[in-house]
């Protein structure tokens, strides 16, 4: 079930030609970051093909993804339709990609993150942001602390994230609050 790399690397660049560059700049950083920090290699560069697998469709098509997989969802799914794609992306990893539980979480929770993140999930979550064809202000910053202080760079990383938002004036999914929150008290406590 499990497909091998060259087939799943053909899949992505036929499926989301737009995106391919993204998903592989991704790979690499995933894999360079679990080699960093002590992390399956293999199972990083899985996670971090198969992280946008979904991301191409529309709601609807997410809801029938949702429908087929029996997937449990909340109000937040609709509200935030931007982030649906993990959560249909990680119920297709798993049933049509053999991911694991640990890869299916790392693509489940790359878009908001979530408070006790594993090692696995908080290197996808910042591939997806620090990976090479991502480009703006103070990401230099974030890409040189992601292999020095892997907890900071994820905590970085959601205050960009949650302040661009809030810039926009745009809602912040409630998990991505509670994941800041776990990790500004932890910072502050390890500092005190
Ligand atoms: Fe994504
Ligand atoms: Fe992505």
């Amino acid at each position: 079930m499990k497909p091998d790399l060259i087939t799943l690397r053909r899949m992505i660049e036929e499926k989301m030609p737009g995106r391919a560059a993204h998903v592989f700049g991704c790979e690499k950083t995933a894999v360079k970051l679990a080699r960093c920090w002590g992390i399956d290699e293999e199972k990083a560069r899985f996670a971090a093909l198969l992280h946008d697998i979904t991301k191409q469709y529309s709601h609807v098509e997410q809801l029938k993804i949702v429908k087929k997989y029996d997937i449990l969802i909340d109000k937040d799914f609709d509200r935030f339709p931007a982030l649906a794609h993990a959560v249909t992306g990680a119920a297709v990893a798993r049933a049509e990609y053999g991911a694991d539980e640990e890869i299916a979480n790392a693509i489940r929770y790359h878009t908001t993150g979530r408070p006790g993140m594993s090692k696995l999930e908080k290197i996808l979550y910042l591939a997806d942001y620090i990976e090479p064809t991502r480009d703006f202000k103070g990401l230099e910053e974030t890409r040189e602390l992601a292999y020095r202080d892997l907890d900071a760079a994820v905590l970085r990383a959601t205050a960009e994230c949650l302040i661009y938002n809030l810039k926009k004036a745009r809602p912040i999914h409630p998990v991505t609050i509670e994941a800041y929150n776990e990790m500004a008290e932890a910072a502050a406590k390890s500092l005190s």
